[in-house]
C-alpha cells in the first residue's frame, strides 16, 4: 500500500519537473546575458506554480496523452511577466516578490521592463511550439486551429480586458463597491486562470465544444483563489487601507463563505467536464487548503 506515490508527493514532483523544463527553456531562450539571468531570477524564485500545473493536470485528466508542457511553461512567463511589471516603482512599488528583492532592485528597471517584454514574447512562441508538437498526433489543420484558438485566448485575456486592464483598474480606480472589486479580480487574477484551464484543455486534446464550460471552471477556480489570497492579506490590507480586497469589501465570514461556495461551483463545472477527478482534484484539494 505504500507503494502508491502519496498525492504530495505527486504534486511536487510535478512542480520540480515545470522548474526543469523552465530551466530548459531560459537556455534555449538566448546566450547568457543579464536579462537572461534577470529573467531567471524572476521566474526560478518559488512561485507556487498552480497555473502550469493546471494545465498539466488537466491534459493528464483527459487521458489522450498529449504534451502540454510548453504551453504550461506559457502561462506561468505570462504570470510571472505581469508580477514584474506589477512590482515596478511606477506600479505597486514592490520592494519583496517571493520573500526575495523584486528583480527591478535586484537588476534594474529597464531590465525588468525588458524581461516582462521577453516573457510575453516567449509565452506566445511556446504556444506556437507546443501546436507543432502535436502535429505527430493530429492532422496539421487541427493543429493549426488549436493555435489559433489559443493564442486568441491568450492575446484577450492578457490585454485591456484581462490582466493589463485589470492592473490598470487596480491602480486607478476609486470604485471600492463590490462590483468593482469583482471585475478587477476578474480581469487581474482570473484571467490568467482562464488562460491555464483554455490551454490545459485544448493541448490536451479536450473537446472544443466544451470551451465555455472550460472558462466557468476557471472562473469558480481564480475566484476562490483571489478570496483565499486577500483572506490571507485581510490584517495586512486593512493596514495599509488598501480597500481593493474582497474580503474586508465582504467581511471575513461572508468571504468565508463565498470562497466555499466557488468551490461547490467548481466542482459542479468539473463534474461537466469530467474533470472532478484524479488527478486534476490535487489541485482543487490545494486551493480549498488555501482557506
Ligand atoms: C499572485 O499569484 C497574484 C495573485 C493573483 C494573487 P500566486 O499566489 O500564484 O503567486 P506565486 O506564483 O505562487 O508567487
Ligand atoms: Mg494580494
Amino acid at each position: 500500500m505504500f507503494l502508491m506515490k502519496s498525492k504530495n508527493k505527486i504534486l511536487l514532483d510535478l512542480k520540480q519537473k515545470i522548474e526543469d523544463d523552465i530551466l530548459l527553456e531560459i537556455k534555449e531562450m538566448s546566450k547568457k546575458n543579464e536579462l537572461r539571468d534577470a529573467i531567471e531570477y524572476s521566474l526560478l524564485n518559488g512561485g507556487k506554480r498552480f497555473r502550469p500545473i493546471i494545465v498539466l493536470l488537466i491534459a493528464q485528466c483527459i487521458g489522450k496523452n498529449f504534451d502540454a508542457t510548453k504551453a504550461a511553461i506559457s502561462c506561468e512567463f505570462f504570470h510571472t511577466a505581469s508580477l514584474i511589471a506589477d512590482d515596478l516603482p511606477c506600479m505597486d512599488d514592490e520592494k519583496l516578490r517571493r520573500c526575495k528583492p523584486t528583480l527591478h532592485l535586484r537588476f534594474s528597471e529597464a531590465i525588468a521592463v525588458l524581461a516582462s517584454y521577453s516573457l510575453i514574447s516567449a509565452g506566445y512562441e511556446l504556444i506556437y511550439k507546443n501546436s507543432q508538437s502535436l502535429l505527430s498526433k493530429l492532422p496539421q489543420e487541427k493543429c493549426d486551429r488549436i493555435c489559433t484558438i489559443a493564442i486568441e485566448a491568450v492575446s484577450k485575456y492578457a490585454g485591456v480586458n484581462g490582466a493589463t486592464g485589470g492592473q490598470y483598474l487596480d491602480l486607478y480606480s476609486r470604485d471600492d463597491s463590490i462590483e468593482a472589486i469583482t471585475e478587477i479580480i476578474h480581469k487581474k487574477t482570473i484571467s490568467l486562470f482562464e488562460i491555464a484551464f483554455i490551454l490545459g484543455w485544448l493541448f490536451g486534446g479536450g473537446e472544443l465544444e466544451k470551451l465555455d464550460l472550460v472558462k466557468k471552471a476557471s472562473f469558480h477556480f481564480g475566484m476562490a483563489f483571489q478570496v483565499a489570497d486577500d483572506l490571507k492579506d485581510f490584517d495586512e490590507d486593512l493596514k495599509n487601507n488598501k480597500t481593493i480586497n474582497i474580503a474586508i469589501a465582504l467581511g471575513k465570514e461572508t468571504a468565508k463563505n463565498k470562497f466555499l461556495s466557488e468551490i461547490k461551483n467548481l466542482k459542479d463545472t468539473l463534474n461537466q467536464l469530467d474533470l472532478n477527478k484524479d488527478p486534476f482534484k490535487l489541485i482543487v484539494d490545494k486551493l480549498e487548503k488555501l482557506v
